[in-house]
């Protein structure tokens, strides 16, 4: 594969320190969940709303490297006709794209899923560049528990995750490959690290057979963690420990970085993982954030859809990224802070 250094830049812009990425990527279905919380319908002009508030929040530059958005958001723009990825570029932060087409039943195999969306990929990064996309993402979706994920699911799952990085590397564009290991399950922590570091084993075994340039690709993570159902909830120095191992047995040093989602986890709760792991010192890659809900949950609430409360809202949604940004680097308070719950 061609050496595009631009790719290169791409990443560091993306892992500059203190700041993280926003995923405001949700199917229009998913938007819809969200907006369900204030108790908005899903419509179009919501969803619009929800976005344009979200990408033209005051100050959120400072704290944003990247916004990952959906394709009908991306072809969107704010009431006043600027395009969205016009309004983030104007604020130095990057545009990015989930160009998975969501998951459907690995046929035979229990509770699994494959990821679909390959066709005609190519000729949809070409138009996502054009539209100022810098990065990608493609999400895989695998299944803790006693018997799963099978090894049948992780190299499937890690071949269409190859095969969209090799196809977004042609395209200048850098891929974040993301399989991410549920929290929902009764699984232990000890589980959730054998089948995270399964996962990410096979993933990079998969994507260096496929020649895929690591340094111009980011490795999105869940955090190991024991299933949301299990009795012994995770204490946030068990997850950064749990997680930086998994890292290190599995993740090749030349990734470009490591984001994470938060899976489910409450906005605090992600936070302070997130920082207990900084405070575990310099890593071979940097590593930061890439939340949906728990940056968006304290927004939503703030806002309620309601049109007084939109500047509350976006402030909120500046001291939630702020908290993060702090604990990407280590500094975060949790007891300090009275903003998250
Ligand atoms: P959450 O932070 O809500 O888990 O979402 C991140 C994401 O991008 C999932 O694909």
């Amino acid at each position: 594969m061609k050496k595009d250094t631009k790719m290169y830049e791409t990443v560091s812009l993306m892992m500059a320190k203190g700041k993280g990425l926003l995923a405001a990527d949700e199917s229009n279905k998913t938007a819809g969940k969200r907006l369900e919380m204030v108790g908005l319908p899903n419509r179009a002009e919501h969803r619009q709303d929800f976005r344009e508030l979200l990408f033209t929040a005051p100050g959120i530059e400072e704290y944003l490297s990247g916004v990952i958005m959906y394709d009908s958001s991306i072809k969107n723009s704010t009431d006043d006709g600027v395009p969205f990825p016009d309004v983030l570029m104007s604020k130095g932060i990057l545009p990015g794209i989930k160009v998975d087409l969501g998951t459907k039943d690995l046929h035979g195999f229990r509770s699994e899923v494959v990821t679909q969306g390959l066709d005609d990929l190519d000729k949809r990064f070409a138009e996502y560049y054009e539209l100022g996309a810098r990065f990608a993402k493609w999400r895989a979706v695998i299944t803790v528990d006693d018997e799963l994920p099978t090894d049948e699911c992780l190299l499937i799952n890690s071949i269409m995750l190859a095969r969209y990085a090799q196809l977004a590397q042609a395209a200048g564009i850098v891929p974040i490959v993301e399989p991410e290991v549920i929290f929902a399950g009764s699984h232990s922590i000890e589980e959730a690290e054998r089948d995270t570091t399964r996962t990410l084993q096979t993933l990079f075994s998969t994507l260096i057979k496929f020649r895929v340039d690591l340094s111009a690709l980011i490795l999105k993570s869940s955090m190991v963690l024991a299933g949301d159902q299990h009795p012994n909830q995770s204490t946030p120095n068990q997850v950064a420990n749990a997680t930086l191992r998994t890292f290190h047995m599995s993740v090749p040093h030349e990734v470009g970085g490591i984001v994470f989602l938060s899976g489910g986890q409450s906005p605090k709760r992600a936070t302070e993982n997130l920082n207990a792991i900084a405070k575990l010192g310099e890593q071979p890659w940097p590593i930061t954030y890439s939340y949906s809900r728990a940056i968006e949950e304290p927004f939503l609430a703030a806002w309620q859809g309601k049109e007084e409360n939109m500047e509350v809202a976006q402030k909120m949604l500046l001291e939630v990224v702020k908290m993060n940004s702090l604990a990407q680097q280590g500094k975060y308070d949790p007891d300090a802070d009275k903003v998250l719950k």
